[in-house]
């Protein structure tokens, strides 16, 4: 699997100190098999380490090591390792090749998946990235049953997301099933995560850098990344932010005519079962809109949203009275 990639090549394995133990072994056992020669570089864990003095830890790592533009960098981990590792092999020397292992459900089904890479910065997350493509992405279900409850379930945001705004049919299997994904059952996850990266893949051999069509998956995130980075990077895990972000962004759905009030039932009720939160934190809806208005999204100074065009379809409108987001805000968020 991983030969015809990394045969008589360097690779760096850029991974955390909470994965190395349950995995990095076994990487470097398979990557050996494969021919490569194959080196751990370290980072630390958790969304704050998706910052520029971890990627420049990365890169004093490389030179030190003297890898050169024939080497591979292998993201093994969740989100925040393979958007880090992926904008590493994005600039190293003007771009290498890199590969994606990832560890997390979030992972699996979205983030390893279509070459966004990407770190945060104080004033807004994924502020500095590029579009790099790996040259493959190894996902292996099994590596899910190391995963903490909580990141599971920040995992299945984006799953759902996926059924939401591109396919009404994966919204009723996940209706059936679930408990299953919370259970770990090995052939829900990996119908899920395949059919997942299917509805992603053809969305992005459609519209790879983002001009129009691939904006629907950033359903919710418009909210969540506001909430994410407003609350301190960490606090909220990634996939519980969309989740809240999802919940508002269906209210702005119903509340313009485009979903009914059973649709967004729907889906507070497959949020509330993965165990995600479906209200934001107590903070002023002036306040989480102004963190907004840095989104990449906010094109032109007008902000963009995605909403839902009842299940399963969704459309990018740019044309929404502030007063309507502010009264969502803050029917979808905490008390003060
Ligand atoms: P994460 O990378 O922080 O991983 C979650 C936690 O689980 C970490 O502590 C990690 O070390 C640990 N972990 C990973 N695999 C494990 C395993 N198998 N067993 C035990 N522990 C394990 O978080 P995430 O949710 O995977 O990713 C979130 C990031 O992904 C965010 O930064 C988000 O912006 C990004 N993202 C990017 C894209 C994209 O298209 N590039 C899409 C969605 C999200
Ligand atoms: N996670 C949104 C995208 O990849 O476009």
């Amino acid at each position: 699997m991983y030969a015809p990639h990394v045969a008589s090549r360097r690779v760096a394995i850029v991974t955390n100190p909470v994965v190395a133990p349950f995995y990095l072994e076994r990487l470097t056992a398979s990557l050996q098999r494969a021919g490569a020669q194959a080196t751990p570089i370290l980072i630390a864990d958790g969304e704050p380490a998706k910052d520029w003095s971890t990627l420049d830890h990365v890169f004093d790592e490389l030179l030190a090591a003297r890898y050169g533009r024939d080497a591979v960098i292998c993201a093994l981990g969740g989100g925040v390792v393979g958007d880090l590792a992926g904008f590493a092999a994005a600039v190293y020397q003007r771009g290498i090749a890199f590969l994606q292992v990832p560890t997390t459900l979030l992972a699996q089904v979205d983030s390893s998946v279509g070459g966004k890479t990407a770190i945060n910065h104080p004033r807004g997350k994924n502020m500095i990235g590029a579009f790099h493509q790996p040259l493959a992405v190894v996902s292996d279900i099994a590596t899910l049953d190391s995963l903490p409850e909580r990141e599971l379930a920040a995992g299945l945001a984006e799953v759902i997301k996926h059924g939401l705004v591109l396919d009404a049919s994966f919204i009723d299997w996940l209706e059936q099933n679930l408990e299953a994904l919370r259970r770990r059952e090995h052939a829900a996850l990996a119908f899920a995560v395949r059919r997942c990266c299917e509805l992603k893949a053809k969305v992005v051999a459609a519209d790879e850098r983002e001009a129009g069509l691939r904006a629907i998956l950033n359903f919710g995130h418009t909210f969540g990344h506001a909430i994410e980075a407003s609350a301190g990077y960490g606090t909220w895990l990634h996939g519980e932010a969309v989740a809240a972000g999802m919940m508002m962004a269906s209210e702005l759905s119903l509340r313009l005519g485009l979903a009914s009030p059973q649709e967004v039932m729907r889906v507070r009720q497959l949020l509330l079962r993965a165990g995600l939160p479906v209200q934001g934190p107590a903070i002023s809806p002036q306040s989480l809109l102004e963190w907004m208005r840095v989104d990449k999204k906010a094109g032109g100074g007008r902000m963009r949203f995605v909403l839902l065009c009842g299940l399963g379809a969704a459309q990018m409108r740019a044309d929404l009275p502030e007063e309507a987001v502010i009264e969502v805000i803050r029917d979808c968020s905490a008390r003060p």
